[in-house]
């Protein structure tokens, strides 16, 4: 009886071993080398929230790149080259990096003068009290059934969306996973700009007007904060409300009288999953 153990955790070490040798002759891609070793842990494991390789391969490789780079992965991309965070990110999506097409889509022509004015929901909350209550829907309770899709917008190379759109003065302002912040156009779904931020936008965007322009405020989860121009889509100011390790930005920014209040979290779980899951592992190996 107490023997049986001991053979069955030998038979198990030979299993292992020969499923090593035969993993040593099959030609293997160096990418898929680099992944196992780097990203495996955690994207090859359901227990944790890392993107499944199928989710890795719906990104677009400049997005992997930057996430590796810049973005929430920037520790575990820290451990590669410029070259090899390329080389695996090619790898992962299959596409080739900056071989991308310009994206569809961009509204032609002039936009209309931009104003405040008119139905809205605007920020996380539509007003400095958090209502959350939209005042002039425009449309009925009794209309809801017969509502149908007028126009989609993807993000590209995004695999899910977080941001809570902003309607105001007859656009859309979303953020959305692959970095990127738009500004639509709610009636036709054109985009008028393509805002690049350093990581993803999660936070809603809160439309004010500051001085003479317009402006979109919203975090990233990099912990910037911006200001961008309504009009042109480019960058009025970029901050870093804190410079802790793993600052993240998920919460909207909210203007009150003048002050922009970003609140902050630090988001060092893929870290500390790190330290978790590496260890109980090694026995495993
Ligand atoms: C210690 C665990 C861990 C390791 C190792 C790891 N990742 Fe991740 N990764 C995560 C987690 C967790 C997330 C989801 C984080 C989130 O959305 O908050 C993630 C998200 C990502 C994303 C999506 C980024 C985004 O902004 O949505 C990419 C791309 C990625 N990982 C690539 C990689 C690659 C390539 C490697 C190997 C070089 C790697 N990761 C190694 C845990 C890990």
């Amino acid at each position: 009886m107490t023997r049986l153990p001991v053979l069955a955790v030998a038979g198990a070490m030979l299993a292992l071993w020969n499923l090593s040798a035969w993993a040593q002759d099959a030609p293997q891609d160096p990418q898929a080398v680099v992944f196992q070793q780097q990203c495996a842990v955690c994207h090859d494991n359901p227990a944790t929230r890392a993107p499944s390789r199928t989710a890795l391969k719906a990104m677009s490789p400049d997005f992997v790149v930057s996430a590796l780079t810049d973005g929430i992965m920037k520790l575990q991309g820290s451990a590669l080259s410029p070259a090899q965070r390329a080389s695996l990110a090619e790898f992962l999506t299959g596409q080739k990096l900056g071989a991308q097409a310009p994206m569809a889509g961009r509204c032609q022509g002039t936009p209309k003068p931009f104003s405040l004015d008119g139905p809205a929901y605007n920020g996380w909350g539509a007003n400095p009290e958090n209502w959350r209550y939209q005042r002039e829907p425009g449309i009925a309770a009794a209309q809801l059934d017969r509502l149908e899709v007028k126009w989609a917008f993807g993000f590209p190379g995004a695999v899910v969306t977080f941001g809570q759109p902003t309607i105001v003065g007859r656009r859309v302002f979303v953020g959305s996973q692959n970095g990127h912040v738009y500004s639509l156009d709610a009636a036709a779904g054109c985009y008028w700009w393509d805002f690049t931020a350093s990581a993803d936008v999660r936070t809603a965007v809160t439309v004010a007007r500051i001085g003479a322009r317009h402006v979109a405020l919203f975090g990233d989860r990099r912990g910037h904060a911006y200001s961008v121009d309504v009009a042109t889509g480019k960058t009025v100011w970029k901050v870093t409300p804190d410079d802790a390790p793993s600052v993240q930005i998920t919460g909207a920014p909210a203007l009150f009288e003048g002050r922009l209040y970003v609140p902050i979290s630090v988001g060092d779980d893929s870290a500390a999953v790190e330290k978790r899951e590496t260890t109980p592992l090694k026995g495993v190996y």
